[in-house]
């Protein structure tokens, strides 16, 4: 029976790039979804960005445009990633749209109606001089606990306490550095203490959808017993949804000044995006997909991160309930991203932007195939252990499967005028039998895709043997074999055609080029135990994927090191390093401030340097190594990221700028020791980087100012 499947992945915060933690995710939805239409099934693929709360109104502030004007232009930023590693939404919206405020306000006036909302007056730290209520987030000070300096409001990363924001010792704001007050305020909750709301959540979050299947993984539904306690307990407590003004969002209605916290209006953004698309096609019943009373046999499937399971197995399926509207069918939640075993590091350049993987020239392909084969449908972290990865590409991808065409289709082309033979149906059983096992579907559909991938592989395994055993390079050589040869070439193509529609939903832009170069409509599921007919005439072979080569894995990591910021000395006590992310954050504080101090300004000690030497770095992308004399006994070695923009050989002998008093750095090449300044057009319409010359008369080593 067909499917109808609206399927949702977490809405990204419209404050920060998309890298490639966020990526696990969105590939584990987009190959399901793939997965699910290649089956013949109906599925809506939507999300959106989330614009909404504190974080968005202070980055746009910061960098002197409106909130409207920083998620117009993230939006753009995040679709363009997303579509470079074929994460192909059906739409992609904002959680600030007229769809969005709709369904808001719709689910609170029902919450209302049901008596599930309530107001009660809250003491919160306040900022005088910003006049606003600090998130925790925004709040810093010492740890009750262990008494570590320059903590966040909510707990210690120094001994993992957690606490109140009032609990900090000598509290200061983020946003202003001023000491905040206590300050008291309205604010409305929803209350999840509400036995109906619990009765509900230990039921919704045990219980199982319409084909049986779990709505929640084992983990999460443990997580979840753990959170709502014995029956007869009630651990919840209300949910704060209200945010005073300024903030960036929904004011809620009939509550002026106050808004809807962003965390309300974000899981109401997969209906808006929804109810966007289904306007735009004018072919979606909407209501059967969303509605309590409607949803017929429809399925609402979230994926999203472990960190963001609170919000959706508890807040949002109470909301939906008690607001008459469906509850998810099934949450699928992944674990977290490490790479080569540890947390995601901008020092150590592990931190890696999506941009930075696609403008190093790495091949998306690689990752989706490296995450699928890392995920197994749990709630365990991911590793990506990039040798690993080069490995797997390189001999699974590009040595099994790519291999048997690459062996086997020069023959056809030229020895047969591009048209295959009937295969030979013996070797193609094994295939046969592997799909109506169906143990590949099963893998797909429970999301555990290492496990569709080893079976998979166990099937390219079976054509490379078949090759090896029948060698068509030997084959050729002999006329009274053509006709053997042409079997032989042919089935190994039926093979390869069987991998390439396995493959497909993990990846879709490599399947296209085998359509393309077999000359066959889009593969589906159905389809893969039949095989092409004798005569069928194929494109000549033109390679689909290459290699991945350790050095552009190198040059990915160093243009993703935290390049022009100093990185303290690693052998600074933690101590130092407190006063030193103290310091940076007082610099980030006054920052909310459009305008510096000249006292500010003469910390950076600016002198004209002359380039004395420029020479390009092994295995650097974009650095140029100079020598720089400032003056000083010796020549300062700097590495700078203009090698895109300059022949080392034009640079020597001319005067430039440098940042003399920027801590050196230890950089894998060596150390650097300052910085040269240039100008870009960064994301504008002129490419290219211009350092600077100062006019005639100026020597190395004179101060700037
Ligand atoms: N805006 C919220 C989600 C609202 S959904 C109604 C949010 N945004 S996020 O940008 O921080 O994260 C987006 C998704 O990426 C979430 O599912 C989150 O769990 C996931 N991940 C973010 N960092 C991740 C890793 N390092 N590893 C794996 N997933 C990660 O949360
Ligand atoms: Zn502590």
């Amino acid at each position: 029976m067909s499917r109808n499947i609206l399927v949702t992945n977490a809405l990204p915060y419209a404050n920060g790039d998309i890298h490639l933690g966020h990526l696990v995710g969105y590939i584990q939805a987009d190959i399901w979804v793939r997965y699910q239409r290649m089956q013949g099934h109906t599925v809506h693929y939507v999300c959106a960005d989330d614009t909404h709360g504190t974080p968005v109104m202070l980055r746009a502030e910061k960098e002197g445009i409106t909130p409207e004007q920083l998620i117009n232009r993230v939006h753009g930023e995040h679709l363009r990633d997303f579509t470079d590693f074929d994460v192909a939404f059906d739409n992609y919206h904002s959680t600030h749209s007229v769809e969005n405020r709709l369904f808001a306000e719709d689910i609170y006036g029902k919450l209302q109606a049901a008596g599930l909302i309530e107001t009660r007056a809250i003491e919160q730290f306040y900022d005088p001089v910003k006049a606003m209520f600090l998130p925790d987030r925004f709040i810093k000070g010492e740890c009750p606990k262990c008494g570590a300096l320059d903590q966040y409001g909510d707990n210690c990363e120094v001994c993992g306490a957690a606490y109140a924001p009032t609990d900090l010792k000598n509290p200061v704001s983020a946003v202003s550095g001023a000491k905040p007050e206590m300050r008291s305020s309205e604010h409305y909750f929803f209350k999840l203490s509400d036995p109906r709301a619990v009765e509900f959540l230990r039921e919704w979050t045990q219980g199982t959808d319409a084909n049986g299947a779990r709505r929640l993984q084992s983990e999460a539904a443990n997580k979840m017993k753990e959170w709502l306690g014995e029956p007869g307990e009630n651990k919840l407590s209300d949910w704060d949804i209200s945010r005073d003004a300024p903030y960036f969002g929904f004011e809620i209605p009939g509550a002026p000044g106050k808004y809807f916290y962003v965390w309300l209006d974000a899981p109401i953004g997969y209906f808006a995006s929804f109810k966007n698309l289904a306007d735009k096609s004018g072919r979606i019943d909407v209501e059967r997909f969303i509605s309590a009373a409607a949803a017929g046999n429809t399925e609402l499937v979230h994926f999203i991160g472990k960190d963001i399971l609170y919000f959706h197995a508890l807040f949002w399926p109470a909301m939906l309930q008690f607001a008459g509207y469906r509850t998810p069918t099934q949450l699928a939640v992944n674990g977290f991203l490490t790479v080569d075993g540890a947390k995601m590091s901008k020092s150590r350049g592990t931190f890696i932007t999506a941009r930075s993987y696609t403008e190093q020239q790495l091949n998306p392909a690689w990752l989706r195939y490296y995450f699928a084969a890392k995920s197994n449908g749990s709630m365990e972290d991911v590793d990506l252990n990039l040798d690993d990865m080069i490995a797997k590409v390189n001999s699974d991808l590009v040595g099994k499967f790519i291999n048997i065409a690459s062996r086997c289709a020069g023959f056809i082309t030229k020895r047969f005028d591009g048209k295959l033979a009937a295969p030979d149906l013996d070797a193609m059983a094994v295939y046969r039998s592997s799909i109506e096992a169906g143990e590949v579907a099963r893998a797909f559909e429970t999301r555990d895709y290492s496990r569709a991938l080893r079976e998979i592989m166990r099937l390219a395994d079976v054509a490379n043997q078949y090759v090896n055993d029948h060698k068509p390079w030997e084959l050729a050589k002999d006329a009274a074999n053509t006709e053997r040869l042409h079997t032989v070439c042919s089935t190994a193509l039926n093979q390869f055609r069987v991998l390439a529609g396995l493959l497909k939903p993990i990846l879709p832009t490599v399947a296209e080029q085998v359509e393309a170069f077999l000359d066959i409509a889009p593969l589906r599921w159905s389809q893969l135990t039949d095989t092409l007919p004798a005569g069928h005439a194929i494109a000549p072979y033109k390679h689909m994927l290459t290699r991945v080569e350790r050095k552009q894995i190198d040059a990915l990591i160093e243009a993703n090191k935290a390049s022009l910021a100093p990185a303290p000395a690693p052998e600074a006590s933690s101590r130092q390093r407190h006063a030193e992310a103290q310091q940076k954050d007082a610099q980030a504080a006054t920052t909310a401030d459009p305008h510096i101090g000249i006292d500010d300004f003469t910390k950076v000690d600016l002198r004209i340097a002359k380039i004395v030497s420029a020479e390009h770095v092994d295995g650097a992308d974009k650095l140029l190594r100079l020598q720089l004399d400032i003056g000083e006994e010796r020549p300062r070695q700097v590495f700078a990221g203009i090698k895109s923009a300059y022949d080392p050989a034009t640079l020597v002998g001319r005067l430039t700028v440098m940042v003399a008093n920027l801590a050196p750095r230890k950089m894998k090449f060596g150390m650097s020791e300052g910085m040269v300044l240039a100008a870009s057009d960064e994301g504008g319409k002129t490419p290219g980087l211009f350092i600077l010359s100062p006019d005639s008369g100026a020597a190395p080593g004179m101060r700037v100012k």
